[in-house]
């Protein structure tokens, strides 16, 4: 007999109580509690997902069998996603709205579906002609992309049932609704349904099934926390609104990884791949400016070129601020601080602003330098030469500490016409570099400062 517990469920992290707080103890978020429904008749609770198991048996002895991962005919896409992507997993994509999911997955099903049969594009946000409007903006023809604007789950399997596509595509995760939970489309316990069903389509029927998610306001993906551990790969759409370039990126992915880095130009025709970004994050400036410099950061296996920029100006009122753009703030601060204390020079009065230019966000340490010399450059107003790359990370004592890949960084530098690179010292050993540009190694800020005069 089907019996209801009434519960409510932070909409944030999906912690449940018996009785509504005003905030979460699990995720601090206030007033993030929904009352739901869960009725006990399902079998949701004892629910595997879909694999038989064979019982134990030695891992040597398991066949491997090399999977036939599925392309999308975007490179840049298939990169992220490891090669490819493999059939029987779940993808979840989330972004902020409007940056770009539905366009990526139209143009990613036009191609899967050219090569590989029928694709079923669902779509619960917009009508089947507001879709037919986007694919022919996108040149999207394919007579094997199949359009379903559907919200219930129980129609969107029969359709699957009866067309068995190659490929299914959810737009999106939070609009789609199992009729048996009386909870809204979006709640917590509605996601970690409906995603379960579709892992077990994926898993029983050996196809990809791509989901599109929301995010919340402070750029997480809405719903369950367990929604990101239920599916194999988790990816990231993102980019600078005034900005055309977005970059996909792997937050988590089962069948590759998770450094890999996408970029795409947003067109008047849709995306576009970016072949060589680094040329895209140079500005095309003639003229040396103070507090300009050209660092190199590794996204994935990728050495990418980019510009670093920093302005120092005295503090008019008030506290000094520091502004960052691309970077993390306290890794400018850390580096202000290190400027000071070691080399003697103090933009403690001053207002600093850094920005990485392109609108891409950059976490690696490897850039370190190349920051820390455009604050210096900028406080100083000594341009650096603009065919010089600048590589390392900086310790708080000063010294330059090693970076991974620099035979690749340097390479990178050297094809784009870069005549000199300034790197940690430490890399120096067994480096092995035929092209033509001159390497200054450097051990610490001191040293590196001298270099550049
Ligand atoms: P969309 O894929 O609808 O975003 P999401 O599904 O993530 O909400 O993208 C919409 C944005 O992309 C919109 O602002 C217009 C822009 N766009 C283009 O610039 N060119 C195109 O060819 C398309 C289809 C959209
Ligand atoms: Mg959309």
């Amino acid at each position: 007999m089907a019996r209801e517990k009434r519960k409510f469920v932070c909409q944030e992290c999906g912690y449940t109580t018996p009785k509504t707080l005003g905030r979460c103890p699990s995720c601090r978020s206030w007033q993030s509690f929904a009352e739901e429904i869960e009725t006990l008749t399902t079998s949701s609770k004892h629910r595997g997902i879909g694999q038989v198991s064979r019982g134990p048996e030695p891992i040597s002895k398991v066949a491997a069998g090399e999977v036939e991962r599925h392309l999308t005919g975007m490179s840049e896409f298939d990169r992220v996603l490891g090669g490819g992507i493999v059939p029987g997993s779940v993808v979840l994509i989330g972004g902020d709205p409007g940056i770009g999911k539905s366009t990526l997955l139209l143009q990613a099903g036009n191609a899967l579906s050219q090569n590989y049969g029928d694709v079923l594009y669902v779509s619960g946000e917009e009508s089947v002609s507001q879709t037919k409007l986007r694919a022919n903006r996108l040149g999207v023809v394919s007579d094997t992309l199949y359009v379903l604007c559907e919200n219930n789950l129980e129609q969107i399997e029969k359709y699957i049932d009866e067309q068995e596509p190659k490929v299914v595509i959810v737009d999106s995760i939070q609009t789609v609704y199992l009729s048996n939970i009386p909870s809204a489309p979006g709640s917590v316990t509605q996601i970690r349904e409906c995603a379960g069903h579709l892992l077990i389509c994926a898993k029983n029927r050996n196809i990809p099934v791509f989901l599109v998610g929301h995010v919340t306001k402070e750029g997480a993906l809405a719903g369950p926390r367990v929604l990101e551990h239920m599916v194999d790969t988790v990816l990231y759409f993102e980019g600078e609104q005034h900005h055309i370039y977005r970059i996909l990126r792997a937050i988590k992915n089962r069948f590759g990884s998770t450094n890999e880095l996408g970029i795409f130009e947003m067109q008047s025709t849709g995306l576009a791949d970016v072949m060589n970004p680094s040329e895209l994050f140079l500005s095309n400036r003639e003229e040396e400016v103070s507090g300009s410099v050209v660092v190199s950061s590794m996204e994935g296996t990728r050495p990418l070129l980019m510009e670093v920029q920093a302005l120092v100006v005295p503090t008019n009122y008030g506290n000094p601020r520091n502004t960052a753009t691309g970077v993390d703030r306290h890794r400018i601060a850390l580096l202000i601080a290190v400027l000071n204390k070691r080399v003697g020079i103090d933009v403690g009065d001053s207002d600093v602003f850094v920005n990485i230019t392109g609108g891409l966000r950059v976490d690696e340490p490897g850039i370190d330098l190349g920051v820390l010399m455009a604050i210096s450059s900028s406080h100083r107003d000594i341009p650096v030469n603009r065919q010089t790359v600048i590589i390392g990370e900086v310790g708080l004592g000063g010294e330059i500490r090693p970076v991974t890949h620099v035979e690749r960084r340097i390479r990178e530098a050297a094809k784009l016409g870069f005549r000199r690179v300034i790197f940690p010292e430490y890399n120096l050993k067994g480096l092995e570099i035929d092209e033509d540009i001159e390497l200054v190694g450097v051990s610490d800020v001191y040293d590196s400062l001298g270099a550049l005069l």
